[in-house]
């Protein structure tokens, strides 16, 4: 059975997050809210918990986990030969969706980092999360809580129809803030490099330590001749039932092409759906048209994106058309994940 408990994000219920910590303790999955999107929760030390997380998921066991702490001095009880990059980086921005790998260290059972040397660490801020891994006193691993596959969960809602009755507890927090999950950075290098876009920007991270890397696959979809770094990456991710297109160019080209594909797919009886921003959505006069943001303020765009792929698959479209956006600051983010649920289907306006 799974208990459904709501908690008060800026005020928990610290005897809810007492029984949500012993559930971890005992070796039960939490589902709980972060600042980027829902995770599903095991603790990190113990092998036969966190195996349960990639049967609760039908997640492929080579994909990592990324192990959340709650106290700084724990980074380097699970990472070696922490940089001095990666401290400024961690100052800056943790408790936040920030994600770093590092070289792992022995205790980190090997079920978390799918058998590699490294191991990805995060200290999400969202006071929810927070606390619990705080009280649980063990690091938790905690990928997306949806099923593989699925678009990640914004909201305790997308959460109960992915996982109830696959885990212990579903923790009902209100919407996620950012919306994206986090940036993940490989610091084992020279040069920190991006291995997905997140909250915490190319730009940001540049400020702070000079220079940053972005890893191929972010831009490009993963082939023979890229191979991922992160093992996630490779995998089929964010995809609503219906297929996605984004259409690129400049904003009134790409309207057009949309009225235009629009009317071509409903005279063939498809349903339609468009992914339009609170600038462009009134062009639209038929299909299902949904508003994901503000197009002058891009990260209500990353907030709502995956709760709008959801609602194309609940309203039953067919076909989806996106409005393309900008690759910079979170757009490289927005238009990573856009990528991945269109499976790389563009149409140039
Ligand atoms: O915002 C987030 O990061 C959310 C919340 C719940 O914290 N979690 C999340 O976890 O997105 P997940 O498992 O869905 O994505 C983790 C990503 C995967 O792409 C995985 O391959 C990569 O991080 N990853 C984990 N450990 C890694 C490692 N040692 N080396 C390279 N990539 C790693
Ligand atoms: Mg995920």
């Amino acid at each position: 059975m799974t208990k459904v408990v709501k908690l008060d994000r800026d005020n928990p219920d610290m005897n809810l997050i007492d029984e949500a910590a012993a559930i971890l303790l005992n070796g039960g999955l939490v589902a709980f809210p972060t600042e980027t999107v829902y995770g599903i929760g095991a603790n990190s030390l113990n092998p036969d918990a966190v195996a349960k997380i990639f049967v609760a998921k039908g997640r492929p066991q080579d994909n990592p986990l990324i192990l959340h702490i709650a106290e700084f001095q724990d980074l380097f009880k699970y990472a070696k030969n922490v940089s001095n990059d990666s401290l400024k980086l961690a100052h800056q921005f943790w408790p936040g969706p920030l994600t770093m790998i590092f070289e792992k260290s022995d205790i980190v059972p090997s079920i978390n980092t799918a058998g590699m040397n490294t191991v990805a660490i995060r200290m999400p801020s969202n006071k929810i999360a927070h606390t619990l891994i705080k009280r649980a006193g063990v690091p938790v691993s905690a990928p997306s809580a949806n099923l593989s596959g699925k678009p990640s969960p914004t909201d305790a809602s997308h959460v109960i129809s992915d996982l109830y009755g696959r885990v212990d507890m579903i923790i009902d927090g209100g919407s996620c803030d950012v919306g994206v999950e986090s940036t993940v950075v490989d610091m084992t290098g020279e040069i920190p490099t991006i291995l997905r876009p997140g909250g915490i920007t190319k730009e940001m991270i540049m400020d702070v330590v000079g220079s940053v890397d972005v890893d191929p696959v972010v831009y490009k979809k993963p082939s023979l001749d890229v191979k991922p770094k992160s093992p996630g990456m490779k995998y089929k991710h964010y995809s609503p039932d219906a297929e996605v297109y984004i259409v690129k160019g400049n904003i009134g080209d790409v309207i057009k092409k949309i009225q235009e594909l629009t009317e071509f797919q409903l005279n063939n009886g498809k349903k339609v759906g468009i992914m339009a921003t609170e600038q462009t959505c009134e062009k639209y006069r038929n299909g299902e048209v949904l508003v994901v943001g503000n197009r002058e303020k891009p990260e209500t765009i990353a907030k709502n994106l995956f709760r709008c792929l959801r609602e194309f698959d609940k309203k039953g479209v067919d076909v989806v058309y996106a409005e393309g956006f900008d690759y910079d600051e979170i757009g490289l983010a927005i238009m990573n994940r856009l990528e991945k649920a269109a499976g790389y289907r563009e149409i140039n306006a």
